[in-house]
């Protein structure tokens, strides 16, 4: 019985919303606050046992259609304190439903929930959205870790 797993997921979203961060957390429980721009492609992969199958996740910050190829998850970022980058996240989805395959698991993440009194986007108003579009929904932070590997999982769970 092969029950080893590989998944790719992708990072999208405006830029400083937080992805790297993110990813640095899912990948290594590493965050910084001097966090440059990415440039190119920044993967890193991870092997986890959920339900005793080994999964090794694979997760990609870049930039470019071809980011889609193979991704069986994304994970849809705004930051809480911007409500640009949550204004922006239907053409966000409008790419990926264009470019990624069609049964593609999607979760919105609102980050930077730890500046709770920087917030601009109401939990309810991205909820809402969130369950029109039928995507999972979190709010997470990179700096203090909330919800940043539940966010993850929730997507493997649901990729599984
Ligand atoms: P691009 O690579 O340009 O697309 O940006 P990005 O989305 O990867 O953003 P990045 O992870 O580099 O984070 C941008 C800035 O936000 C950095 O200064 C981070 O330290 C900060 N940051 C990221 N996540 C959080 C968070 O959860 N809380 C707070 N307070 N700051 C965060
Ligand atoms: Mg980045």
């Amino acid at each position: 019985m092969d029950d080893y797993h590989r998944f790719k997921v992708v990072l999208i979203g405006d830029s400083a919303v937080g992805k790297s961060q993110l990813h640095a957390r899912f990948a290594r429980d590493e965050f910084s606050m001097d966090s440059k721009a990415t440039i190119g492609v920044d993967f890193q992969a991870r092997t986890l046992v959920i339900d005793h199958k080994t999964i090794k996740a694979e997760i990609w910050d870049t930039a470019g259609q071809e980011r889609y190829r193979g991704a069986v998850g994304a994970m849809l970022v705004y930051d809480i304190t911007k409500r640009e980058s949550f204004d922006h996240i239907p053409r966000w989805l409008e790419d990926l439903r264009a470019h990624a395959d069609k049964n593609i698991v999607i979760i919105l993440i609102g980050n930077k929930m730890d500046l709770e009194d920087q917030r601009s986007v109401p939990m309810e108003d991205a909820k809402e959205f969130a369950e029109k579009q039928g995507l999972f929904f979190l709010e997470t932070s990179a700096l203090n870790s909330t919800n940043a590997k539940n966010s993850f999982n929730t997507l493997l769970i649901e990729i599984l």
